[in-house]
């Protein structure tokens, strides 16, 4: 992956969390110990995240847990809007991980800080006639074409 941080024009220290994952994870570890219902205290963190990126980026997609903003040419960001999205952009960048024990192709992505997931553009235009069989075990078919015209799963999250 070329450096997303710089595309995104994102802070240095981003660029340093971005890189420790197992910072990310313990951060993370008590929004599952609390919850239920809701955790106040990464409420706020992330209403300032969505109210910086809304602030910067043109959003491209909204889905039931995550936002998604384009942060320039060739990626996305996908902001958590609750606790799921929280956890599905943590699940996804695992997924990412580990893809050579699957099968599927998974569109690109890594963690930046605690919440903020960055992910290859991919082009969402597809043509339903043209799309391979593995497709119809996509939740809700959601794959596009990266930019060498790969066919990829953008929305790979736990909920
Ligand atoms: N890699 C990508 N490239 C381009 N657009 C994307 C990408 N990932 C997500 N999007 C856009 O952002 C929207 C929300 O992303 P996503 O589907 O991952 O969120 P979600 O909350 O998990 O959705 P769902 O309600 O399907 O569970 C998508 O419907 C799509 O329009
Ligand atoms: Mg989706």
């Amino acid at each position: 992956m070329s450096n997303p941080i710089e595309d995104a024009m994102l802070t240095a220290e981003d660029a340093k969390k971005i890189s420790d994952e197992n910072y990310a994870k313990e951060q993370l570890k008590p929004i599952f110990r609390d919850a239920p219902p809701y955790n106040i205290m990464f409420q706020k963190e992330l209403e300032d995240i969505l109210c910086f990126f809304k602030s910067k980026f043109p959003s491209v997609g909204r889905g039931r847990n995550r936002i998604a903003f384009s942060i320039g040419k060739n990626y996305i960001a996908k902001i958590p809007l609750n606790e799921e999205g929280v956890y599905d952009n943590c699940h996804e960048r695992l997924c990412y991980k580990n893809r050579r024990n699957w099968e599927y192709p998974y569109a690109r992505c890594r963690m930046c800080g605690d919440f903020v997931l960055i992910m290859e553009k991919l082009d969402l235009k597809v043509n339903k006639k043209d799309l391979p069989d593995w497709v119809k075990w996509v939740d809700c078919a959601q794959v596009g074409y990266d930019s060498r015209g790969m066919l990829k799963i953008y929305d790979y999250g736990y909920y």
